[in-house]
C-alpha cells in the first residue's frame, strides 16, 4: 500500500474512530498492509512478529490460504436467521460438542466473548432460579455490561456500581501471595477453604454459578495450582452451583490441548468461547452446555437470542477453521513448540528484572519487576492502560515493537502467544529479539534508572 494511503487511513481513525481502553488523544495506530503466517508488515513496510497474535486469536496464522478460498464461497450461501437449521451451523455445533469434555450437548452461539459471558449468566439463573454469580480478581470476561461486572481487574470499574449479586473471590497467584505456601496442595487446600466460607457467607441457595477462567489470559497466564480446579468444581457440585469456564482466550488450542480444562481431571456444566473458534477471521463465540442444561430447556423457554446466533458466514469460518487445526496437526504443534518457548522463556528467570514466567502451550507471560527480592511490580496494581506516570512498560513495549516484535501487556505482565503456527526456527528468532531487548532494558533500568528513562522519551 502506498504511504500516502496510509497516512488518510492513519488520519481518519484518529478523526473517526474511538479506540478501545485508550486516551484518543496521541493514540497513533499503525496500519496493517500486508500479513502473513506468522507476521504483519506496517505502512513503512517493517515486519513483525506477531507475539500476541493480535488479541490472542490468529492461531492458524495471518491470510490462511484455505480461510481465503472459504471466504470466496461466502456468497453462494443462503442468509438465513437464527430458527432455521443451516449445513454450517448445525456442522460446526456438532463438532464442538464432539471436541468438547463428555459432559457437553450443545451449543448457543454469540458473536464474541462478552457475548457468550452475558448469556452464560442469564443460562445459569434460568436453570438454577438462583441470581448471585461468583467470578474472580485478576480476571478479565469482556467489556459488556454483565461481562463487565464479571471481570475482576480493574477495568470493571468502568460498570460500576455494579449489578447486584455480583460477588468477586480471591484467585491464587501464589507469585504475589503474601503467605509462602510449602506446597501447591496446601495453596490449593488454602484458596478452597476460603471460598467454601465465602460461599456459606453470601447463602449457597442464592448462587447461580462460578465463572472462572480455567488459566486467566489477560491477567498473565496464571496457571492455577494442583486441585484447585477440580476443588472449585466439588464445591459447585456440594452447593448445586454450576461452574462456568471462560475458554475465550484459552480454548481451541492456545494451550496445547482443545480446551484448557483438558489440561485437568473436571467436567464444567458451561463452557464459553470465541477468539480461536474461527481464528479470529469471523465474529464468532457461543456457550456450550452440559446435557443437563439442555434436557432443562426441552421445556423450559431460552428466553434469549440474537439476530446473528449462528450466522451462516461466521459457522461457515469456524467448520472450516476446525478442519484447518485438524489436517495441520496445529494443537500438536502448538504443544511442541510450547515445550520449546517454555525452555526458552524458562532460562530468562537468571535476569534480575523477570520476576515470574508463567507458560503452557503457546499461552505465556513474563512478569518485570523492579527488585527481584521484594518483587515490587514494574507497574502497581490499577496504573495500566497510560495512567502509569512512569510509563515502564509503554517503553519495554515500544523497545520490542522497535526491534520487529510485537506484543502486548497487563500491568507488569508481557503476553507472549504466537499464531499456533509457529515454528522452531520462527519461535527462536522471536525469542532472541525479546532476550536482546530484555538485556537493553534491564541495563536502562537499572543502570540509567527509571527517570532518566521517562525523560529520554
Ligand atoms: C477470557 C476472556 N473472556 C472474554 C473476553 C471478551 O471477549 P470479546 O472481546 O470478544 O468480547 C476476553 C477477551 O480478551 C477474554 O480474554
Amino acid at each position: 500500500m502506498e504511504k500516502t494511503a496510509s497516512h488518510h487511513i492513519q488520519k481518519d481513525h484518529q478523526q473517526y474512530v474511538l479506540t478501545s481502553w485508550a486516551k484518543q488523544q496521541g493514540t497513533v495506530p499503525k496500519v496493517i498492509t500486508k500479513a502473513e503466517g506468522v507476521f504483519f508488515w506496517d505502512e513503512q513496510n517493517h515486519r513483525y512478529f506477531d507475539m500476541s497474535s493480535q488479541l490472542v486469536y490468529t492461531n492458524v496464522g495471518h491470510q490462511h490460504p484455505k480461510l481465503l478460498e472459504a471466504f470466496q464461497h461466502i456468497g453462494d450461501i443462503p442468509l438465513s436467521s437464527p430458527g432455521f437449521a443451516s449445513a454450517s451451523k448445525s456442522a460446526l455445533a456438532k463438532k464442538i460438542i464432539e471436541l468438547a469434555p463428555s459432559n457437553m450437548q450443545k451449543v448457543f452461539f454469540t458473536c464474541g466473548g462478552a457475548e457468550s459471558n452475558e448469556h452464560a449468566i442469564k443460562i445459569a439463573r434460568m436453570v438454577t432460579g438462583r441470581y448471585k454469580i461468583f467470578s474472580r480478581y485478576r480476571s478479565y470476561h469482556g467489556a459488556t455490561f454483565g461481562a463487565g461486572n464479571l471481570t475482576g481487574e480493574n477495568r470493571r470499574l468502568s460498570v460500576e456500581p455494579g449489578i447486584p449479586g455480583f460477588v468477586k473471590f480471591d484467585i491464587p497467584y501464589l507469585y504475589r501471595e503474601a503467605i509462602d505456601f510449602a506446597s501447591e496442595e496446601q495453596a490449593t487446600d488454602f484458596y478452597l477453604k476460603r471460598l467454601h466460607q465465602q460461599i456459606l457467607y453470601e447463602g449457597p441457595n442464592t448462587i447461580a454459578a462460578v465463572f472462572i477462567e480455567p488459566i486467566p489470559g489477560s491477567n498473565g497466564v496464571i496457571i492455577p495450582p494442583k486441585g484447585y480446579l477440580e476443588g472449585v468444581r466439588a464445591l459447585c457440585d456440594e452447593f448445586g452451583i454450576l461452574m462456568v469456564c471462560d475458554e475465550v482466550m484459552s480454548g481451541f488450542g492456545r494451550t496445547g490441548k482443545m480446551f484448557a480444562v483438558d489440561h485437568y481431571d473436571f467436567e464444567p456444566d458451561l463452557i464459553t468461547f470465541a477468539k480461536g473458534i474461527t481464528s479470529g477471521y469471523a465474529p464468532l463465540g457461543g456457550v456450550i452446555v452440559s446435557d443437563q442444561i439442555a434436557a432443562y430447556f426441552d421445556d423450559h423457554v431460552l428466553m434469549t437470542g440474537l439476530t446473528y446466533s449462528g450466522h451462516t458466514m461466521c459457522t461457515q469460518i469456524g467448520l472450516e477453521t476446525l478442519k484447518i487445526y485438524e489436517e495441520e496437526n496445529i494443537i500438536e504443534n502448538a504443544w511442541v513448540i510450547g515445550e520449546i518457548l517454555a525452555a526458552r522463556l524458562d532460562e530468562l528467570r537468571n535476569y534480575s528484572i523477570v520476576g515470574e514466567v508463567r507458560h503452557i502451550g503457546l499461552f505465556a507471560a513474563v512478569e518485570l519487576v523492579k527488585d527481584k527480592t521484594t518483587r515490587e511490580p514494574l507497574i502497581q496494581y490499577g496504573l495500566d492502560y497510560g495512567q502509569d506516570p512512569v510509563r515502564l512498560m509503554n517503553k519495554f513495549i515500544a523497545m520490542l515493537l522497535d526491534k520487529g516484535f510485537y506484543t502486548y501487556s497487563h500491568e507488569s505482565s508481557v503476553i507472549i502467544a504466537p499464531p499456533l503456527i509457529i515454528t522452531k526456527d520462527e519461535l527462536n528468532e522471536a525469542i532472541d529479539i525479546f532476550e536482546t531487548v530484555l538485556k537493553d532494558f534491564e541495563k536502562e533500568v537499572l543502570e540509567i534508572g527509571e527517570t532518566k528513562i521517562v525523560s529520554a522519551k
